[in-house]
């Protein structure tokens, strides 16, 4: 059989339904071509992307310097694992390390992976190096969190269709509200033994809650003050999406416009993955400086995958093309344009709350009951209008397009939202 049978979007839906097992509820639209902005689907209908993969495919669908990079090495040498050395994954290191100022990198492939990463170096920091008696060690995180899938992230997810009939979970966390300093430093406060607190700069899929100014940097000042890790998960905020390099970009390299002068915060751990690849493979990253990195020693974590030279020559091309575009600035400014346009059209729709995000990372709240169907339908309707986007949870709308857009693409794209909504009965 032909894997490269072309399907029609009705045959193509139906046998993922009956040989895949049933873990999304896509929207209906079979996609088969991506460029840049757009995507199009099985039978040759274009649309813009308004998800980017959740936030990874920043650098837009199949960017010829990062499709290049991973042909070139896919055809010299695709894995090695750790056994032994690679040409390519030192160098990935290098440049990520200089990018984001750490002094070490420690490659995985999802980001799931990659926050289980960070909580097991976290824990092992906490009982070599801050004393912490075994098996007590505990980590702070936020309600409303989304990490990933794996039974440990789930343990202090309270997302219940999440987490039933998924237990017994992984002990050792304390959740708190987001955005909530109080919540923080009483949790601080009141509990022995605090390794590590865990957040998520913006809440992307809880529906793209922005926190208050200010909130990660006195966050941030209260965990030092504790000797706590602050681990910052910018798996779906990093690499440009919030329109700055990092959400917390604390510190790092980056000339973007808007980011000099008002550096965030720096986190002891940086958690990175997603559009660390531009969407063409898997890779992630944890960050750390030698202070913490050093307590990982041969044997402790790995990955067959995870630092192979098709992730390293990716990533090296994915932050690249970050950097040559100023895909940063162009988030901060489409960003701006799309929240001001979006603010001039609300109070003329009953359908639409708010609008609220960062650089092109948004959403848009819909004026309905949290179970109804609404955004989902809206979604729907857009589609049949040629942009895809996609309900976070509840009634929200999050509109996250690939950083490369132009302007007036833009400007197309907020045309048909609006259109869109007008439209809507
Ligand atoms: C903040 C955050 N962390 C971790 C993850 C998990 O990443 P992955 O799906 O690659 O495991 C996600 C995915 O959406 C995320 O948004």
């Amino acid at each position: 059989m032909s894997v490269l049978e072309k399907m029609t979007t009705k045959d193509a839906i139906a046998l993922e339904d009956q040989y895949g097992a049933h873990n999304y509820h896509p929207l209906p639209v079979v996609l088969s071509r991506g460029e840049g902005v757009f995507v199009w689907d099985a039978e040759g209908k274009k649309y813009y992307d308004f998800l980017s993969a959740y936030s990874a495919v920043n650098q837009g669908h199949c960017h010829p310097k990062i499709v290049g990079a991973m042909v070139n090495q896919a055809q010299t040498l695709t894995l090695t694992s750790r056994a032994f050395y690679n040409d390519v994954l030192g160098t990935f290191e290098k440049y990520a390390t200089e990018t984001f100022k750490f002094d070490k990198l420690l490659p995985m492939n999802t980001g799931a992976e990659a926050v289980e990463t960070a909580l097991k170096l976290c824990r092992k920091w906490a009982y070599e190096k801050k004393g912490i008696p075994e098996n007590e060690a505990k980590i702070i995180v936020c309600e409303n969190n989304f990490h990933g899938r794996t039974t440990t992230i789930i343990s202090f997810s309270n997302d219940p269709v999440a987490r039933k009939h998924f237990g017994p979970f992984t002990e050792g966390f304390i959740k708190i509200e987001y955005d909530n300093l109080r919540a923080l430093e009483n949790a601080l406060e009141h509990n022995t033994d605090v390794a590590g607190f865990l957040v998520e700069p913006i809440q992307g899929e809880a529906g793209v809650y922005v926190p208050s100014e200010g909130y990660l940097k006195k966050a941030r000042e209260l965990c030092e003050k504790h000797n706590v890790l602050f681990i910052a998960d910018e798996v779906q905020t990093g690499i440009a999406r919030t329109g700055r390099l990092l959400a917390t970009c604390g510190n790092c390299s980056c000339t973007d416009k808007h980011c000099s002068g008002t550096p965030e915060v720096k986190p002891d751990i940086l958690i990175l993955g997603k559009a660390l690849s531009g969407g063409a493979y898997p890779v992630s990253a944890v960050l750390a400086n030698d202070d913490i990195m050093e307590v990982i020693k041969p044997g402790n974590h790995g990955s067959t995958f995870g630092g192979n030279p098709i992730a390293a020559a990716v990533g090296i091309a994915a932050l690249d093309v970050v950097k040559d575009e100023e895909l940063a600035n162009n988030a901060y400014e489409l960003g701006e344009l799309f929240r001001s346009e979006l603010n001039k059209f609300i109070p003329r729709t009953p359908l639409v709350n708010a609008v609220r995000g960062k650089g092109l990372l948004n959403a848009i709240l819909i004026n309905d009951t949290e179970d109804s169907s609404t955004a989902w339908d809206i979604c729907m309707a857009l589609k049949e209008n040629g942009l895809l986007a996609k309900p976070t949870h509840g009634n929200i709308i999050r509109f996250a397009p690939p950083l490369i857009m132009t302007k007036d693409q833009l400007l197309d794209c907020i045309a048909i939202i609006i259109r869109t909504l007008q439209e809507f009965k």
